[in-house]
């Protein structure tokens, strides 16, 4: 009778056991999954957020590109201190930052570096600046900001570190780079070729006798003591002869440098940009250079004033501002008074030479 009491006392003692430990498995679930939840949704935030700063990521509004770029550049530098936690937690997937490239980024296209297809070769101070801000307006060009010299001074380094140089583009877009100095440095139309046969090149030329001027100013504006450009273009002191060894005279004599170029590339490769056609009318010869590039006619007049201040075309809005402006201080320089007996010098001194260029491009500029 005891026993059988004592061993219904124990089956009870038992369920409610069985059922205590039911409840704390229960619980111990709950409240495991409740914890791994908040975990794991407060590292991700943290990670985020650290990343972001890490990556000086740009947020959605008022991005540029060349925020984007240097976001991507960040994410190079910063790979190693990322990977570790790479590995727990995927990255984010825009450390490209920007927002013209979410729509791209959400089909999983990524936005990478490439090699130009376009190279502005020259010529130095014939408007090369202002072609390079003026294309770039179009969406489907992209450039790399400063000149990068890869092919007169940095060649040794490789093909790699010329493309780390280069923009980030999407598919369809063009990269290009300007660097004037490619058009009169011997070696550079070989290695372009090298690097890609099919490369396309634009080259904005003007009277020889301004640009040698330009040249000349710009050389003056860094040097207070610099000789009268009469004394530096002439051999003796006299108009009688001219020192084709001085560097703003030697350069104008196109048809010499233009003639390595066709050794490598036709002249249907090539494209010549006036460049008092592009102070006259800028429209009009981006439109050309548009069509050169197979590109839309997406930048038009209606990108352009004239700002008669400056004397020059400025531009409404561009990649980099929103607001009206005109090119720096440097582009548009007041040029010196040049004795007039000397100019003409000159002219007789580059005609022949003109001749042959006009001759070469299938292009009569028209020079004095
Ligand atoms: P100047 O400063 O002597 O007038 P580059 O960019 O190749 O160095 O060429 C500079 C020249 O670009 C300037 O020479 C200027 O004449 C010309 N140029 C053409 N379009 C221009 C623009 N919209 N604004 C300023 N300069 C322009």
């Amino acid at each position: 009778m005891y026993l059988s009491i004592w061993c219904h006392n124990l089956n009870l003692s038992s369920r409610s056991l069985a059922i205590a430990l039911v409840a704390c498995v229960t619980l111990l679930y709950f409240s495991y999954s409740f914890n791994a939840c908040l975990f794991a949704s407060l590292s991700r935030t943290l990670q985020q957020s650290n990343l972001r700063n890490l990556l000086a990521l740009p947020q959605r509004n008022g991005t540029s590109d060349k925020a984007a770029a240097v976001a991507s550049d960040s994410n190079k530098t910063t790979a190693g201190v990322v990977a570790a936690s790479a590995a727990v937690l995927p990255l984010p997937p825009s450390v490209d930052g920007a927002p013209k490239y979410q729509m791209l980024r959400q089909q999983g296209l990524r936005p990478s570096r490439h090699l130009p297809d376009t190279l502005i070769i020259g010529v130095k101070k014939s408007g090369t600046r202002a072609l390079l801000e003026f294309i770039r307006l179009h969406p489907d060009v992209r450039a790399a900001g400063s000149e990068v010299h890869f092919f007169d001074r940095h060649y040794q380094r490789g093909l790699r570190w010329y493309r780390h140089h280069m923009p980030y583009t999407i598919e369809g877009q063009i990269t290009m780079e300007k660097t004037p100095s490619y058009f009169v440095t011997k070696e550079v139309p070989q290695r372009v070729y090298h690097m890609n046969t099919a490369t396309k090149l634009l080259i904005v030329v003007r009277d020889p006798v301004t640009r040698a001027i330009s040249d000349y100013t710009q050389a003056a504006s860094k040097k207070a003591d610099m000789k009268r450009f009469e004394q530096l273009a002439f051999v003796n002191g006299s108009y009688a002869v001219v020192d084709t060894n001085w560097g703003p005279v030697k350069i104008g004599v196109y048809a010499r440098y233009l003639e390595r170029w066709l050794l490598y590339f036709p002249l249907s490769q090539l494209l010549f940009i006036s460049g008092e056609r592009l102070i006259m009318d800028p429209a009009y010869e981006i439109g050309r250079v548009q069509d050169f590039l197979g590109l839309k006619r997406v930048v038009t007049e209606k990108h352009f004033y004239f700002n008669a201040t400056k004397g020059f075309p400025c531009l409404f809005k561009s990649e980099a501002r929103s607001t009206p402006h005109c090119l720096g201080k440097t582009k548009g320089r007041n040029h010196p008074h040049i004795d007039a007996s000397a100019i003409e010098r000159l002219r007789e001194f580059y005609r022949p030479f003109n001749n042959k260029f006009y001759q070469l491009t299938g292009i009569n500029f028209a020079w004095p």
